[in-house]
């Protein structure tokens, strides 16, 4: 992984496409980008095309944004996703707001890099369902996709990698920052956010222990944890890292949802199983739903009504502004 520094781009020759001359308040300054795949503009463009396009499922009908809804913080606003035909998904999509900070991708883990991810949704049975050989010859047909794929990547050559890596790059400039809680800390401006936030954001970093899972700038350790989420009636509904790892420990694990702009992708949790993000806080004040594999630092919190509303309003603070594209 090579980190470019985004001042370079304001060279005469920039290395990086300038898409950002400064990236918002909060999160890294640099924008991780992978040697394999560099970012440009025409790469960008194009992945964005694709992403909006439905011609990628079998029947015309889905598009990648179709759950990843650009107004829903690239969610879909629906417990688990529907895809080609109203096939039913068992997971709900998450967010794809700086993902390119992101370490592993899906619920489980179980993608490494967002060209990888890519592949996936496309051949998915209740996602885009269609094969990779399929989208190729649909793109192969339109004259401005080959022109734009020649643009991107030098040659006419339209490949399933290329479609992978245009749309990771698309995705990688989805970046948000400079919430009301950015501005309160790192510019200390203590206006920016109201007292009953800012008693919220105490108990997320002290009693309430949030922070053990959710730490960082975008609010996720990027490891996978057992909130108890997925046990129903002493059974695990969904195995979730296990099917990963086959380690016993991880048996209905998940990866801890980074929680910038959370507000905007209720419902919550891999199963969309929680409505709102009050309710989140009720499912912790609970202690989480037990379980043999419960992870350790989950345990009733005794909050009063007051600290519950506090640590909702202060997890709405943390909505940004969106750059780039
Ligand atoms: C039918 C709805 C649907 C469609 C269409 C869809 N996705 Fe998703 N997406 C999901 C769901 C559900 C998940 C979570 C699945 C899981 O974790 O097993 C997901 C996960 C992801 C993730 C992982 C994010 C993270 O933080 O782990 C990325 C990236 C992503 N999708 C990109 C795409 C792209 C690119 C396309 C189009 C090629 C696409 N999705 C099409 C529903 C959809
Ligand atoms: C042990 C680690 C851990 C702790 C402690 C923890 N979380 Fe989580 N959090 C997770 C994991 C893992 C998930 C996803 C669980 C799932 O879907 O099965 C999650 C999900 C969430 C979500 C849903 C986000 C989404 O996009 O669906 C919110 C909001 C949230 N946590 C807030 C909090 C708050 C507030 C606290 C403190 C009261 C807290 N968490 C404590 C690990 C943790």
């Amino acid at each position: 992984m090579l980190v470019i520094s985004l001042e370079l781009a304001c060279g005469p020759r920039p290395p990086v496409a300038p898409f950002f001359s400064v990236l918002p308040l909060g999160v890294r300054p640099t924008l991780p980008v992978p040697i394999a795949n560099p970012i440009t503009r025409e790469k960008v463009e194009l992945g964005r095309r694709l992403f909006l396009d439905k011609q990628l499922s079998r029947d015309n009908s889905v598009a990648c944004a179709s759950c990843h809804i650009p107004e829903r913080g690239f969610t879909d606003g629906r417990p688990v996703a529907i895809g080609v035909g109203g096939a039913v998904g068992r997971r709900n999509a998450p967010t794809l707001l700086n993902r390119a900070y992101g370490r592993a991708f899906f619920w489980d883990g179980r993608a490494a890099t967002l060209e990888q991810q890519a592949l996936l949704p496309m051949v998915t049975a209740t996602e885009l369902a269609n094969t990779h050989e399929e989208i190729v010859r649909r793109l192969e047909e339109r004259p401005p996709y080959v022109r734009r794929f020649t643009r991107a990547f030098g040659t006419d050559q339209i490949t399933i990698e290329r479609v992978a890596e245009a749309i990771a790059n698309f995705e990688r400039t989805l970046v948000s920052g400079d919430s009301p809680f950015d501005r309160y800390d790192v510019l200390r401006d203590t206006m920016a956010l109201s007292p009953l936030a800012r008693q919220g954001l105490e108990l997320f970093r002290g009693r309430a222990n949030c922070v053990v899972c959710h730490d960082g700038l975008l609010f996720t350790d990027e490891q996978f944890h057992n909130t108890g989420v997925a046990w129903r009636d002493g059974a695990v509904a969904d195995s979730g890292r296990f099917a990963v790892t086959r380690r016993w420990e991880d048996l209905g694990a998940f990866k801890t949802p980074a929680l910038r702009d959370v507000a905007l992708t209720a419902p919550y949790m891999h199963d969309g199983s929680v409505g709102t993000l009050e309710e989140v806080v009720d499912f912790y004040d609970r202690g989480g739903r037990p379980n043999p594999h419960l992870d350790a630092a989950i345990g009733p919190l005794n909050l009063t009504p007051d600290q519950k509303g506090a640590l909702v309003e202060f997890l709405k603070s943390l909505t940004g502004r969106r750059v780039g594209t």
